[in-house]
């Protein structure tokens, strides 16, 4: 796909359901006794597969409009095919935690990327719960052999991951007892909030050693419910980012999720001179949701005195938006250095390669360390061929670095994007200037 640089950002949206927010819903809905109904519900490729393996377990799904009305279930039924997470993350290592405590087998598989991911993090607790899990060298496919009697855990999370403590709080629904996952960095805390708005409490509290412990008493059952899920900020973030580079910009997006374990990238924009505020702030499924107003009024690069660097606490609150932040960091006076963040290398593509090797294809300097990377700035970026690698965060990450670019650019695999936002290219041309 050709994509030509833009003048300015002008204009309103409004954005599909946040995807963490939405696999979790979908999962709890299934658990819950009662119907649940969904709305603003996130239209990825990677909630479909929530919902396909949902659906192969024997959950009843009904799409009605806007709304995806889901019926409890008891128990779920072993499915003799197995459960296709496609290329989702969060669907096979959340899964996989609920499928833990049912006393039957389960295999799930993915697609080519989700092949190589590492799901040993989550293999090790589950394990130490006691169900048995063959996987092929700790990556899927994985067949869990799940177990009625799980145990409780006290489990300090050895990777900053929300999707480990996740899975590990929804495997301890089924245990009798107390499973405690200690998380020394904080990560997003939807399941936490999720938990509790659908009748589980979920306690944080802060050890004095500065560990945070999530806790649950298990057996513990959900009560269905009504729920419209917040726009999801990490989709909005290409656009906040877009109007944030182009002078003359004016955004502003609706009804987004501004839950502070997601909403740190705009901490840091604004910390490198970028207006954005936010307003009209409410509470949806015990997460703050308000509109997000951006202003450009910047014209020319950003201004600070040295090389920014990113506190390595923060690093898993801007994980997904880290190859965006990369690009932007071309555009301060002084660049930026990213630390800390060898996660990358293990989410749908490595990540700090893709971003560093299509960076330099636009002309930044930039390099790359085992962890990180650092980009030099101010930097005009050119109009180069850009690979997606088959990674919807790459894809769009490097539409915006086109937009601020001089000359045209060409995107392959741009099709990716509808893993986490198929109407990502369609929304910007409503409020793309050229
Ligand atoms: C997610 C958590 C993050 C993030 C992913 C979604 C979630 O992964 O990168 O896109 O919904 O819990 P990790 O928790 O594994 O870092």
């Amino acid at each position: 796909m050709k994509l030509k640089p833009a003048r300015r950002i002008d204009g309103q949206l409004s954005l599909p359901g946040d995807k963490s927010i939405s696999h979790r819903a979908a999962l709890i809905a299934a658990l819950a006794t009662g119907v649940s109904h969904l709305s603003n519900f996130s239209t990825s490729r990677d909630c479909a597969s929530t919902l396909g393996c949902l659906r192969q377990l024997g959950v009843e799904i009904i799409h009605d409009g806007n709304s995806w009305i889901i019926k409890g279930c008891e128990t779920f039924l072993a499915s003799s095919a197995p459960l296709d997470c496609g290329n989702s993350g969060s669907t096979i290592r959340m899964l996989a935690g609920i499928l833990a405590s049912r006393d039957f087998k389960s295999e799930l598989i993915g697609d080519e990327s989700l092949r190589s991911r590492p799901m040993q993090r989550i293999i090790e607790p589950l394990e130490q719960m006691g169900a048995h899990i063959d996987s092929r060298d700790g990556k899927p496919p994985i067949t869990i052999h799940g177990s009625r009697d799980l145990r409780p855990i006290r489990y300090q999370l050895p990777v900053a991951s929300a999707q480990v403590k996740s899975c590990i709080l929804f495997a301890g629904l089924g245990t009798k007892g107390r499973t405690e996952v200690i998380e020394t960095t904080s990560t997003r805390d939807h399941t936490e909030r999720l938990f509790n708005a659908f009748g589980v409490s979920v306690r944080t509290e802060i050890e004095e050693s500065g560990k945070s412990v999530v806790s649950l008493e298990g057996p513990a059952k959900f009560t269905g419910g009504k729920i419209s899920i917040p726009g999801d900020i990490s989709s909005a973030a290409y656009f906040i980012a877009a109007a944030m580079l182009l002078p003359g910009s004016q955004l502003a997006i609706k009804g987004l999720s501004l839950n502070p374990t997601r909403a740190e990238f705009l901490s840091v924009l604004r910390s490198w001179g970028a207006d954005i505020t936010t307003t009209d702030i409410q509470t949806e499924c015990d997460e703050p949701v308000g509109t997000v107003l951006v202003n450009s009024g910047v014209d020319g690069p950003l201004e600070r005195d040295q090389k920014q660097r990113l506190d390595d606490s923060m690093i898993p609150l801007l994980i997904d938006e880290l190859p965006l932040l990369a690009i932007v960091g071309t555009q301060i006076s002084g660049g930026l250095e990213i630390r800390n963040a060898r996660e990358l290398r293990v989410k749908e593509t490595d990540r700090l390669a893709a971003t560093v090797q299509n960076l330099r294809a636009m002309g930044a300097d930039v390099e790359e360390y085992d962890d990180g990377l650092a980009v030099s700035g101010p930097t005009r970026l050119r109009g180069a061929l850009i690979d997606s690698y088959g990674d919807h965060r790459i894809a769009m990450a490097f539409a915006v670095a086109a937009l601020i670019a001089e000359g045209a650019s060409e995107i392959t695999g741009e099709e990716c994007v509808e893993i986490s936002f198929p109407e990502f290219f369609q929304l910007l041309e409503t409020v793309v200037e050229r």
